[in-house]
């Protein structure tokens, strides 16, 4: 679906500028899934993939980062929601949330369900919102293989380039250290939105490359790892 949307404001997310994007509905992206945004008048030769940190009846939060030229008032032609997003099991009681390397507004996304459901919600990452709810217990890094010990559902962020690293922090060998309903958003450059099937994005997984454009960003980690 391709439509057009509005920058109502530009907000501060951990430092950081996010953008409030009007559009219909519709257009909203479920968390983990992402438009791909091109701003009416702008010599930038590729849209920028934007994810939700948060949505609402008219639109959404943009997670950072955002390009810098977005101001208030500008508008967006917008393609989407691309992709596949994560999926919090129903069933799900203890739910960790895993900012591996960066910013964990994408994941945030998931809060309102996760504690709509009743479930506990721990936050790992290295700089932790300072809006959180209380109910949202943190935990650095170095708890992780604790938290995922704990969860019975997990979602991570992570560069591509991370992962490596991410599979050695999780222990994962055999048996697989992570709780069975476990997703990773993997995040790569995806500057076609499986369009023209560039392969920029492309994800090396055990049955092969897959395109995080497309076949993600997010995937099961037993699909990755
Ligand atoms: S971004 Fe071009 S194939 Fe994925």
């Amino acid at each position: 679906m391709q439509t057009k949307g509005t920058i109502a404001e530009l907000v501060l997310l951990d430092g950081l500028p996010a953008a409030r994007i009007l559009c219909p509905p519709p257009m909203i992206p479920a968390p983990g899934k992402y438009l791909l945004a091109h701003a009416n008048g702008s010599d930038a030769p590729l849209a920028a993939s934007v994810f939700p940190a948060s949505s609402f009846t008219d639109g959404f939060l943009a997670a950072p980062p955002i390009p810098d030229s977005w101001t208030p008032g500008t508008h967006l032609h917008l393609r989407g929601p691309l992709g596949h997003g994560f999926i919090l099991p129903q069933s799900a009681r203890r739910v960790g949330l895993i900012a591996f390397d960066d910013s964990s507004r994408r994941l945030l996304a998931l809060l309102d369900t996760a504690l709509t459901q009743d479930a506990s919600v721990t936050l790992v990452c290295e700089n932790p919102p300072d809006d959180l709810p209380l109910r949202v217990e943190v935990q650095p890094l170095r708890a992780l293989n604790e938290v995922c010990a704990w969860a019975d559902y997990v979602a991570v962020d992570a560069a591509r380039e991370s992962l490596p690293v991410l599979k050695s922090r999780l222990g994962i060998g055999s048996p697989l250290r992570v709780p069975k309903d476990a997703q990773i958003l993997i995040r790569t450059p995806m500057p076609c939105g499986a369009l023209a099937e560039c392969g920029v994005c492309a994800v090396e997984t055990r049955d092969g490359h897959r395109l995080a454009c497309e076949d993600g960003p997010v995937f099961d980690l037993k699909e990755i790892f």
